[in-house]
């Protein structure tokens, strides 16, 4: 497994994915499509759960396999996990990455939500060979990618918002070229109260840039998209 960079911007995740929700609302009505019978749904880089929770509750009786090679994140994970019976029973979670880890011999769907980008062209390439040959007939891949296929410079903008007890937590998103094909994400987490600053945090990301059409020609796979950031990769036919 890859040395993982721990920004600190990492207690805050959760803050984010309550602000941008299509992504979740698209992921939820492609797999109620899903025959569960075919084999287990793949959430790679699961994160904090929040991808599980939706699979989870859009099919009913599918066996989950979460792959999170991060300890924080997978701290959280495992939290939500354990605290459900529903989830405790059929979410198998596995501590590795995209690269090592082992794959279910047939899936019923596969699911990578703000995860590709983290992989270069070479790990790509190499998940593909493995993962496409698992796919049960007519399972989709679906993926959420950053809405930026091409290193650039992004001004400052508002990112998330949310009031949590007596306090307003804020973020800004900022991004510059990296080197190759990369960006980077630079997030600055202001929290205020009453009194004024309680804190400020700021965290870096790093970003493969490309678009689902790059995924389609990677992978052979018909692209669809869903949202601006969503997607759909499955075999036509
Ligand atoms: C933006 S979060 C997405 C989490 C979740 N899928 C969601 O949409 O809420 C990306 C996750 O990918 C994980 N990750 C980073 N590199 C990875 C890799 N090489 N293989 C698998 N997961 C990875 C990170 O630790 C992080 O939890």
């Amino acid at each position: 497994m890859k040395d993982m960079i721990i920004s600190p911007a990492v207690e805050f995740y959760d803050v984010v994915t309550r602000t941008h929700s299509e992504g979740g609302d698209a992921l939820r009505s492609v797999l109620a499509e899903v025959d569960p019978s075919a084999g287990p749904i793949l959430d790679v880089g699961a994160g904090t759960g929040r991808t599980v929770q939706i699979i989870a509750e859009a099919v009913p009786g599918a066996r989950i396999v979460a792959v999170e090679p991060d300890l924080v994140m997978r701290t959280v994970l495992t939290h939500r996990v354990v605290a459900d019976d529903d989830l405790r029973s059929r979410v198998t979670i596995l501590a590795d990455d995209a690269q090592g880890m082992a794959i279910p011999e047939t899936l019923s769907a596969v699911v990578l939500y703000g995860v590709v980008g983290m992989l270069d062209r070479d790990e790509r390439a190499r998940l593909w060979d493995r993962l496409l040959p698992r796919l049960a007939p007519g399972a989709p891949v679906v993926v959420e990618l950053l809405p930026i296929e091409q290193p650039q410079t992004l001004p400052p903008m508002p990112y998330a918002k949310e009031r949590i007890g007596e306090h307003l937590y804020e973020a800004t998103l900022r991004g510059e070229p990296g080197e190759d094909d990369l960006m980077v994400l630079n997030t600055t987490w202001r929290i205020t109260g009453e009194e004024g600053e309680v804190r400020t945090v700021h965290g870096t990301s790093q970003w493969h840039t490309f678009g689902l059409d790059d995924l389609a020609r990677e992978t052979g796979l018909t692209a669809e998209r869903l949202t601006l950031q969503a997607g759909l990769l499955r075999a036509s036919g």
